[in-house]
């Protein structure tokens, strides 16, 4: 994990606020835009994505993460989610497990329409997480 600079961050924080506008969530109506900034410094944005068949939507980490991942980026060093409302979102359970197999100890940023921001850590979000390691 390569620490990220003030600019990086400022640039990441932006791309996700940007994904939130390509949100695909017409049932939920619930717009989220997420951004990771891998180790090359690249940055690959995400958004949620429903369908019909409610269970198969995906949400905007988890396309961001597996667009960094299919470019061939590993590790990763931050992941930013946006949500349009005036509190910030944490990642879901499931994006949390995701975000631990490319990122056990990345930071976590969330960020809203407001001042509220939750800058945390993927190990405090999913302590004692199961990963790669528990398959050796
Ligand atoms: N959602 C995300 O994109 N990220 C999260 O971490 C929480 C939930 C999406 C999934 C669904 O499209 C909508 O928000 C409502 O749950």
């Amino acid at each position: 994990m390569k620490k990220m600079t003030p600019v990086q961050q400022r640039k990441l924080e932006k791309a996700a606020r940007t994904a939130a506008k390509h949100s695909y969530s017409p049932y939920s109506q619930f717009r989220v835009g997420a951004a990771v900034l891998a180790d090359s410094g690249k940055i690959y944005v995400g958004t949620n994505i429903e369908n019909a068949s409610y269970g198969l939507c995906n949400c905007a980490e988890r396309t961001a993460i597996f667009s960094a991942v299919a470019a061939g980026e590993r590790p990763l060093s931050c992941v930013v989610v946006y949500t349009p409302t005036q509190t910030a979102t944490p990642p879901c359970g499931a994006c949390r497990q995701v975000i631990n197999e490319f990122g056990p100890r990345i930071p976590v940023i969330s960020i809203c329409d407001s001042d509220d921001r939750i800058e945390t850590t993927l190990d405090a979000l999913l302590p004692a997480a199961f990963g790669p390691q528990n398959l050796d």
